[in-house]
This record gives C-alpha cells, structure tokens and sequence, in this order.
C-alpha cells in the first residue's frame, strides 16, 4: 500500500461552549473547557488513518501533557510517529468557542509547531509515499521545502490552504490539488475556474453543507455531502483534505476521492471535536 504523509500541526484543541461570542472588551459565560486532540495536521493525518489509508505525521509537539495527549492520539489511530519529534516549546494549543449553530472561532499559539523546519522533512525518506499533504500551521518555509521536496521525489503534493498564507508561485503551482474553502476561494479568485490562473494543476473548493467543487482544466464539476444536523463543525475540512489524501493514495480519480471526502466530512460535523469525531470507513454516511 502506498502511503499518506502529513506536514503539519498538532494542537490541543481547549474547547468551550458559548450561547454566542464576545464582542471587543466583553465577557462572556460559557460551559466547562473540555480539552481534545486537534492541529490542522494532526487531524489531518487521523482522519486520512481512520478511513483506511498508511499514515506518517511529519510535525512537532512539546514535552507536556498536551504532547502525550497528541502522541496517543495518533497512535490510537493508526497514525505513525517517528517524525513528530518533541520540541523545547511547548505543545500548540488552539482556544476554540463553539456556539450552538455548530459553529467555531479559534485563536491558536502555534509552540512547538513553530519549530518545524525544512530539515525535519529532509529526514523523511521518500520511499513509498504517493501523497504528501501540507496545511499552514507550521512554517511557511517549511510548507515550501515540503512540496519541492514531494515534486521532486515523484509524492502528489496536496494542500489545505489553512489558515490563509502567501505562497511563493513555484510552490502554487506543483498543487494537485489546492484546496480552499468557499471564502477563501472568493478572497484569491473571481470564479472557480479562475483558481487555477494562481497556478495549481487542480484546485478543490469546500462548500460546506454543499459539498466541494473540483477545478481542473476539463472543468469544475461539484460533488454532494449528505445532509447532516450539524454539531461542531471543528476539523471539518482537515477530515475533508485526510480522506481525499486516503483515496488519492489508494489511487481513486481527483472526483471520486472528493466525492468520499465530502461524505467524511459531513459525518465528522455530527459529532463534537475534530480527531474524536472522524468516522471510520464503515461509518461515514452515504
Ligand atoms: O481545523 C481545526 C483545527 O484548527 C483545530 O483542531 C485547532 O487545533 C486548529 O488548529
Ligand atoms: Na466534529
């Protein structure tokens, strides 16, 4: 089997209900923190394992409780971890309020993810790997090194541009695919088509409840999500942009794996959290 590496963060996600957010300079109530293992990468790197596919995490976490929680995790998912190495600065931690709409706003303090170089992927022997996937927790630098080194080395590289970063126009355009959301579509865009003038070989477009689009020179065809009541829709697109790394890696078509990426996606928004609440295969909907 060919398999899945991940570059990107890990978080302890410090999660706390609220009726609605605060305003500048205004307090609000809200119900217990409830702490869960979260970070784009890591997320991103469970739900690629839990749906099926071999799975590397490339990152940093401290040498805290929050790293241990991470560590296991991962572990617990499948998810591979000799190239998350402990770091002098503490584990990530992502604040997240969640109202009752299902809805989040996070603040993150990236600690150890901050430390993750061009020289961690350097270590990573290429061998078998078909897919790397980059989100945007971790340096900018790193991300960049990450993908020419996937190019060179004959890896797919993916990536979630999340949170919004500038990228360099030679590292744009080794993409296959970009994926955005619909809002960050709009801010780098004026139409789907339009994406690929930033250079990437395919670019998907998540829509929410809608499902994705995916952009490539033939076309932009849309795929369905199921419709679902949604929880928390935390880790969303990290469980959209794993289970599309799965199925490309199992060698499914850009569509078809986007099709089952939205599918997983949509189930992992009927459940609190990111990692706790990605399905496994016999559980995503249809
Ligand atoms: O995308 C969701 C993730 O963003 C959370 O798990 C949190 O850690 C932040 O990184
Ligand atoms: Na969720």
């Amino acid at each position: 089997m060919t398999s899945v590496l991940v570059l990107g963060s890990a978080n302890a996600d410090l999660v706390v209900e609220v009726a609605r957010r605060p305003g500048g300079g205004e307090t609000v109530l809200g119900g217990d923190t409830v702490v869960m293992p979260g970070g784009k990468g890591a997320n991103t790197a469970v739900a690629a394992a839990r749906v099926g596919a071999s799975v590397d995490l490339l990152g940093a976490v401290g040498s805290d409780q929050y790293g241990e929680l991470l560590r296991s995790s991962l572990a617990s998912s499948g998810v591979r971890t000799a190239f998350v190495r402990t770091s002098a600065r503490p584990t990530g931690i992502a604040y997240i309020t969640v109202t009752p709409d299902g809805e989040n706003s996070i603040v993150v303090a990236p600690g150890a993810n901050g430390d993750v170089a061009p020289s961690d992927v350097d270590g990573v022997s290429p061998d078998g790997v078909s897919v790397l996937v980059c989100s945007l927790e971790v340096p900018v630098p790193t991300v960049e090194h990450g993908v020419a080194w996937a190019a060179r080395h004959g890896v797919r590289p993916v990536l979630n541009l999340s949170p919004v970063a500038p990228l360099s126009p030679s590292t744009l355009a080794l993409l296959d695919p970009l994926i955005v959301n619909e809002h960050e579509a709009a801010q780098l865009a004026p139409t789907f088509e339009a994406l690929l003038d930033l250079g990437p070989r395919s670019a998907v477009v998540t829509l929410g409840a809608r499902g994705a689009a995916v952009v490539t020179r033939d076309g932009v065809v849309e795929v369905p999500a199921p419709a679902v009541t949604p929880v928390d829709t935390t880790g969303a697109g990290d469980a959209f942009a794993g289970a599309l790394a799965a199925r490309l890696a199992a060698g499914d078509q850009l569509v078809e794996a986007a099709r089952y990426a939205a599918r997983v996606a949509a189930t992992s928004v009927t459940r609190a959290g990111a990692q706790p609440s990605y399905p496994a295969a016999a559980d995503v909907l249809p």
